[in-house]
């Protein structure tokens, strides 16, 4: 199959994608999270294919993309006051609930569980499609399943060519990683994947918001199915270092001599490339000012991209705190790293 990227975003080309989505097809759509895999969210054929173009196991539920809040009430069977005020707050934006599931949404799409995960994108060509599509779209990350999320139609294009019809691309994604799932019921909230909306700011209008136990205890099982497979990996071994630049930048020094002739990648903060870059050979990145979550979040994917490219033996990253949006970033880090974070 011959996968076409389209770049032109006019009305007539996003009512090919649209069509083609309601009639079947996977295409790539742009978010402000990251790419997504679209297909019908109604039609179990449809989503298959997502499952086969993934790699993905089939226990693993997708998100249902609709263009506003309206759009959900035939897919669920209530929506409590809890769902209402967090919709009125977050939507469109990167948060995904989760509420019990209609008779209309098929078993393909919740891998067989009775709650549905719904999300409305803060992405305005995105919104275009869904609107033109006129029915749910089932869409996970779309990304080979285990390989780092695509923030670029090109990262789409490097896993997805020749498995789809269609990639729109609309630029680099704006936030860079994956929307906040969280399950929502009539006494509160709990986050079962860190995201773009944070804790803080889920509890400014729900009570109740805890986080899944599985995020900070690996025995428990996590509600998410698809938090427990191995993730966001790069194809070179991670390690990550936090701490203040000059503590990093030591603990950088020291790898960096033990790994000799070896190709090293760093993905760090402008101060401490500042005290690395004179004495270090090596393909750097560099994010923002050290602590910036915001800054690391929107690059985090995209370097990974970038250093599987460059073909490096061994990968550094500078991480930062787990709060706000830190802790969405250091989860996928954690995941990167298989583990390797180290406070320095
Ligand atoms: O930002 C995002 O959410 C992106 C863009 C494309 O919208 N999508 C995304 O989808 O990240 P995916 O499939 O890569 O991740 C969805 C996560 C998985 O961990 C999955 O297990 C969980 O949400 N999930 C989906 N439906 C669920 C359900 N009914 N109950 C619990 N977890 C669910
Ligand atoms: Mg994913």
């Amino acid at each position: 199959m011959e996968t076409k990227i389209i770049t032109e975003l006019t009305r007539e080309n996003l009512q090919l994608v649209a069509h083609a989505l309601r009639h079947g097809d996977v295409v790539a759509i742009p978010t402000e999270t990251v790419y997504g895999l679209g297909a019908n969210g109604l039609d179990a054929d449809a989503m298959d294919k997502i499952y086969a173009a993934k790699g993905r196991p089939s226990d693993n539920p997708l998100i249902l993309h609709v263009p506003n809040a309206e759009s959900i009430k035939p897919l669920v069977k209530e929506i409590p006051n809890t769902a209402k005020a967090l919709i009125k707050a977050f939507w469109p934006g990167p948060l995904t609930i989760t509420l019990p599931k209609s008779d209309l949404v098929p078993d393909r799409a919740t891998g067989g569980l009775n709650r549905v995960a719904l999300r409305c994108p803060n992405h305005a060509v995105c919104r275009d499609i869904l609107e033109l599509a006129g029915v749910p779209i089932a869409a996970p990350s779309a990304n080979i399943s285990g390989r780092p999320s695509p923030t670029s139609a090109q990262a789409v294009y490097d896993d997805m060519n020749g498995r789809i019809p269609y990639i729109v691309d609309a630029g680099i994604c704006t936030i860079g990683v994956e929307s906040t799932v969280v399950e929502v019921r009539d006494d509160g909230v709990t986050i079962l994947r860190p995201g773009g909306i944070t804790k803080e700011m889920l509890e400014q209008v729900v009570d109740n918001v805890s986080y899944d136990p599985f995020l900070s205890s690996q025995n428990e099982a996590p509600k998410a199915p698809g938090m427990k497979y191995k993730h966001y990996a790069p194809d070179a071994p991670m390690r990550a270092f936090i701490g203040n630049p000059k503590d990093v930048a030591e603990a950088f020094n020291n790898v960096i001599h033990e790994q000799e002739n070896k190709r090293g990648a760093f993905l760090v903060s402008q101060e401490t490339y500042e005290l690395l870059k004179d004495s270090v050979h090596g393909e750097f990145q560099v994010y923002g000012h050290s602590g910036d979550a915001v800054a690391l979040a929107h690059d985090f994917y995209k370097t990974l991209h970038h250093f599987n490219e460059c073909d490096v033996d061994y990968i550094l990253a500078e991480g930062v705190q787990n709060t706000g949006l830190g802790v969405a970033v250091m989860n996928r880090m954690e995941k990167a790293c298989a583990g390797h974070i180290i406070y320095v």
